[in-house]
């Protein structure tokens, strides 16, 4: 992966100091590295920081003498283009389109079949303003690639999301940017509970943390998938650039598939969702009447709740796709013998026409909340045992980046139901 040209925009966050150690670590990997930086960017950090680093002198301004069209020249030149750190002020520019100086003009002018990454850092009020929300996700639909910020202790001393991720993460993330774009894939990731209304504010939910998708999800898109990770409100964010959408509710969970599906083409799902076996169809109150859905119940009330059945999601998933996939379901189990596991397996195999089954045990985890998993083909056969999640999400990777006979949608599934997780 060594040998690319790389231009790293700065722009004036106090993690400046962090991107010249990006900078410096994408030097010693073998990257030519040039680098721009805004004028706030230049009261955090010294042109001479940057020079040293790069051995190239550092572009500011449009209009110095000798810059004229520097901006078409360097993005034609850049193999890829990292903004690190990328401040709130500028993802808003880029999200309007502003072209009124050279950072503008540069993102304006690149590329866009190339790679263009942005790492942001800012205080955790300003990261999770609207306006940058709006502009992210705006910067996402144009396919800007994200380098989430970390949570953590900021350097203005607030505590929340908006930390820079560490240099590791960014050269990480922009070397899977340069992998070669033919084994790319696209893949859709399900992570966390659904959360079924009882009344207007209580659920029934599981305990699912969402982290095994999101960590999943994560590895995938540092290897340089394209991965959208659709989980629920609640659960882990991941930690790799990858594009996130949310839910609440099974109808929720279900609506935001098959969009997503439809609009596809996916070559890889990975529903790792804990999805409610049932709703609620009605809460009966001691006094005979049902509750109003979006009432609240009195404190103190023994309702009844009268349950209906969920489909089953993982069964639809095919019918949804005009493409096929490769299907990667999850069974869990608990103190399953060998056998009653392996038919458990199977009948998802059978239903489902999953290409792979994550299978685990509940019994088998650690107190930690890590767990061994086998991933599972349909023969019965084991593909990977894997001794915790970060092995399962590595073999995943590995598994989605092969070639595959994809199936397409299944014929007659059955209907009955179980957990997918
Ligand atoms: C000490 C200091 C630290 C700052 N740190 C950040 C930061 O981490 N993230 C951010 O978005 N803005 C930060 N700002 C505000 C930006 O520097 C300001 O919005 C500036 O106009 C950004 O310009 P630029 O995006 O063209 O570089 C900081 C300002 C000061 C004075």
């Amino acid at each position: 992966m060594s040998g690319s040209n790389l231009l790293v925009i700065f722009t004036g966050s106090i993690a400046a100091y962090k991107g010249c150690e990006v900078v410096s670590r994408l030097v010693q990997r073998g990257h030519r590295v040039r680098c721009v930086a805004t004028p706030s960017a230049l009261k955090f950090i010294g042109p001479a920081t940057l020079e040293g680093l790069t051995g190239s002198p550092v572009l500011s301004d449009a209009f110095a003498p000798g810059s004229a069209l520097e901006h078409i020249a360097l993005t034609r030149w850049a193999d890829a283009v990292l903004v690190c750190p990328a401040t709130a002020n500028t993802l808003n520019r880029f999200a309007a389109g502003l072209g009124d100086d050279l950072v503008g003009a540069l993102f304006l002018a690149h590329d866009r079949a190339k790679p263009w990454l942005v790492a942001p850092a800012m205080n955790p009020a300003m990261w999770s303003h609207p306006a940058t929300g709006a502009a992210v996700e705006r910067l996402r639909g144009w396919g800007v690639r994200f380098i989430n910020p970390a949570s953590g202790r900021t350097a203005c001393g607030e505590t929340g999301e908006g930390r820079l991720a560490e240099p590791e993460t960014i050269v990480g993330a922009v070397e899977t940017a340069l992998a070669s774009p033919a084994k790319r894939r696209r893949v859709l990731v399900t992570a966390g509970g659904t959360a079924e209304p009882v009344d207007g504010v209580r659920v029934l939910t599981n305990t699912s943390t969402g982290a095994t998708g999101a960590l999943i999800a994560t590895h995938l898109s540092r290897a340089g998938h394209d991965v959208v990770l659709l989980r629920a409100q609640n659960a882990i964010a991941a930690d790799g650039p990858c594009r996130e959408e949310t839910f609440v509710t099974f109808a929720q969970l279900e609506a935001g598939l098959r969009r997503l599906l439809a609009a596809g083409p996916f070559d890889a799902v990975i529903h790792a969702a804990a999805v409610s076996d049932y709703r609620v169809d009605t809460v009966v109150l001691a006094d005979g009447t049902a509750l109003a859905t979006s009432g609240k119940m009195a404190s103190g009330e023994a309702p009844v709740l009268k349950l209906r059945a969920n489909p089953r999601l993982v069964d639809q998933l095919r019918g949804w796709s005009r493409t096929p996939f490769t299907l990667v379901a999850f069974k869990l189990t608990h103190g399953a013998e060998t056998g009653q596991a392996a038919d458990a397996v199977k009948k998802l195999f059978a239903h489902s026409g999953a290409d792979y089954v994550v299978h685990n045990d509940l019994a088998a985890r650690h107190a930690d909340g890590s767990f061994p998993a086998d991933i599972l083909q349909s023969d019965g056969s084991v593909a990977a045992h894997c001794t915790n999640r970060s092995a399962l999400a590595d073999e995943l990777t590995r598994l989605v980046g092969e070639p595959t006979n994809r199936k397409s949608r299944i014929e007659n599934p059955q209907s009955s139901h179980a957990l997918d997780p």
